[in-house]
């Protein structure tokens, strides 16, 4: 059911985990089939310097969040705004239609985190719980 690239993505995830110092963290979940996946950003003067994800979901999502993460570090964080799910899925040269809501979750999650980045700016710090896309 996936290709080559999504398979390898998911059996060696890249930057899985949690930045403890992170700038910003995005939780998203996905209503469908209620997996969640959690992004942190390390962001020094609006550039991100590296991101980390933990994925409690499917292969797809596991995957995307892997690429994903990887296509973020060294972007500016308006760069990163406009990642979209397509980018990442023609990244790893394309997931099985009925896969593809999973990619948006990764991002969901970089926007969400970059959102709360920028809250944290102006001092507004919330413990947040996924929001569902
Ligand atoms: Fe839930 Fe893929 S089935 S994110």
């Amino acid at each position: 059911m996936y290709n080559e690239k999504v398979m390898e993505a998911f059996k060696n995830p890249q930057n899985v985990g949690e930045i403890e110092d992170y700038s910003g963290l995005g939780k998203v979940g996905n209503a469908a089939c209620g997996d969640i996946m959690q992004i942190t950003l390390k962001i020094e003067n609006d550039v991100i310097v590296d991101a980390k994800f933990k994925t409690f979901g499917c292969a797809a999502a596991i995957a995307t969040s892997s690429t994903a993460t990887q296509m973020v570090i060294g972007m500016t964080v308006d760069e990163a705004l406009k990642l979209t799910n397509k980018a990442v899925v023609e990244k790893l040269e394309g997931l099985p239609p009925q896969k593809i809501h999973c990619s948006v979750l990764a991002e969901e999650a970089i926007k969400a985190a970059i959102e709360d980045y920028r809250n944290r700016q102006k001092g507004i710090v919330t413990e947040k719980e996924p929001e569902y896309v």
